[in-house]
């Protein structure tokens, strides 16, 4: 028997709920009740799946007695046990009953040293590639939530030693005397995926909206980042050469997460992306968070151009919605559930060809992104908010533009960081105290998130940006 509050959840959201099936213009959700994986369960969950061939008409949900508990079963090495349930405790869902919103602390948990395993180092941009796509598996990596990052050599982890004889004539060869970076690189995780769950499995998920802030699938098992070799970085031109089944040593989750359940405390309906180039990476993560939760959003992609996004056609069947013709970014932030009216996409270069995908010619623009930007926030169909990340000046512009339309925005900060662990402080930022004293924050520890109205963007020291990254253009 399911306890009422689950029942009044429900009816909330025009759902009916009879014996442990709950029932809504053709979609199912089924309960069931238990604190460990039971075959019973299993094979229940198992028919589940085969009848609803990832169309997520009907969708098993475990519930666990505590919060803790349901943490314990949603663990990918239970992931088979529990073959795309989502899951929940009756600890949040009577909160939530009670007008609750469970929203996670900020604080940062246990960081993890992990080895992460190569699946794929996917060149971009056609003829000119200068983006890669790492996906690596990390099972370790499960807590990671938007927008932390992960910090990883940019080597392969080390054969354990021994002495390997160098054959005649190839000593030369065998030992490497260019110059190795010793300390590990901060990147975005892009895209995270779930045992079991389809790519796009948050487009296709109708969850009712009250019900669903206590809903959680399996946790995640392997990782997409997305990197820009910089012309004149050490680091990103080694980790181009990572190839399909090396392993890398990594540390992480790094930084504060941020659960956007927290901007449905806030009353907030529609939430506005500003990506520049590369700085689009890490939002996407973010964005997948905020479809999963029902949050409309309205993403807006600068590019320097279309091509620059596109896979080699062999490669892409892994990512791409469309695997003869894929684009980085776009075809996320659509497996990601933002419809395709909803993509905003500026090309440097000129007015972008013809995109398909639902995709419309409206929607393309040649300029800037924050030209773009400034012509669609008015267009906000209820409480909005924003969040940015790429390029200085294009952050800074941003932040006017937001002000000006009285749209709260949130910043995600790159700077060069040693330890990404708060103790070298090389990745300061200067920030204004509530008490209106200027201070410094460290992006590592206190970011990478940031609220914009907190940065100081001139640093009255040195006349240059403070707050920002300082590489190269991020197209
Ligand atoms: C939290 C965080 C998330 C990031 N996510 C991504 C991502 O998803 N995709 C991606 O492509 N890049 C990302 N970056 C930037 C990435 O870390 C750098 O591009 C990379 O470390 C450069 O390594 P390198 O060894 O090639 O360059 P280096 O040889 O270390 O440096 C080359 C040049 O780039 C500058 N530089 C290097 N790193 C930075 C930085 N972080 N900020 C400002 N200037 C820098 C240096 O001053 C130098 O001029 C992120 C950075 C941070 C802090
Ligand atoms: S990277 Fe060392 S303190 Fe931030």
């Amino acid at each position: 028997m399911l306890p009422i509050q689950i029942k009044n959840l429900l009816d909330r959201d025009g759902w009916t709920l009879r014996d442990a099936t709950a029932r809504h213009r053709g979609r199912r959700l089924e309960f069931f009740f238990t604190s460990r994986p039971t075959r019973a369960v299993t094979a229940a969950l198992r028919r589940i799946q085969r009848a609803d061939r990832n169309r997520f008409q009907t969708i098993g949900v475990v519930i666990a007695p505590t919060t803790a508990a349901m943490q314990r079963l949603r663990s990918c090495a239970n992931a088979d046990k529990f073959p795309r349930a989502l899951f929940a405790s009756l600890e949040e869902l009577r909160a939530v009953a009670a007008g609750t919103i469970p929203v996670k602390s900020d604080k940062r948990g246990g960081i993890t040293s992990f080895k992460a395993e190569i699946l794929e180092n996917t060149p971009v941009g056609g003829a000119q590639i200068s983006h890669y796509r790492l996906a690596f598996k990390a099972p370790s990596l499960q807590n990671m939530q938007p927008p932390q990052f992960i910090m990883m050599d940019t080597k392969p982890a080390r054969v354990p030693f021994g002495v390997r004889p160098v054959p005649r004539g190839q000593l030369r060869g065998a030992i490497d005397l260019t110059p190795q970076p010793l300390l590990k690189r901060p990147f975005g995780i892009c895209r995270d995926f779930h045992p079991h769950f389809p790519i796009d499995y948050v487009k296709r998920l109708r969850l009712p909206p009250t019900l669903a802030v206590a809903l959680y699938p399996v946790l995640p098992d392997h990782f997409d980042m997305l990197y820009k070799v910089l012309p004149h970085g050490v680091g990103t031109p080694l980790i181009a050469k990572l190839k399909r089944g090396q392993t890398v040593n990594m540390l992480g989750p790094l930084g504060r997460p941020f659960d956007v359940r927290r901007l449905r405390a806030e009353g907030v309906e529609e939430v506005h992306i500003i990506g520049g180039g590369v700085g689009m990476a890490p939002l996407i993560l973010l964005v997948e968070s905020l479809r999963y939760y029902g949050f409309r959003v309205k993403a807006f992609l600068g590019i320097a151009t279309l091509q620059s996004l596109r896979y080699r056609d062999e490669l892409a069947a892994t990512f791409g919605e469309q695997p003869r013709d894929a684009y980085i970014y776009i075809d996320d932030l659509l497996a990601a559930g933002v419809p395709p009216e909803d993509v905003y996409v500026s090309c440097d270069s000129g007015k972008p060809a013809r995109i398909g995908r639902g995709i419309p010619p409206a929607n393309l623009f040649a300029g800037f992104v924050t030209d773009l930007y400034r012509r669609e926030t008015h267009r906000s169909t209820g409480k909005t908010c924003a969040f940015t990340c790429g390029p200085n000046r294009m952050m800074e512009l941003v932040v006017e533009i937001t002000a000006q339309a009285g749209i709260p925005l949130r910043v995600l900060l790159e700077k060069r960081m040693g330890c990404g662990m708060g103790v070298c402080f090389s990745c300061v930022c200067k920030v204004r105290l509530a008490d209106g004293a200027d201070d410094y924050a460290r992006v590592c520890t206190d970011g990478p998130l940031f609220d914009a109205k907190d940065i100081l963007w001139k640093n009255d020291d040195s006349k240059q940006p403070s707050a920002t990254c300082t590489c190269a253009p991020r197209s």
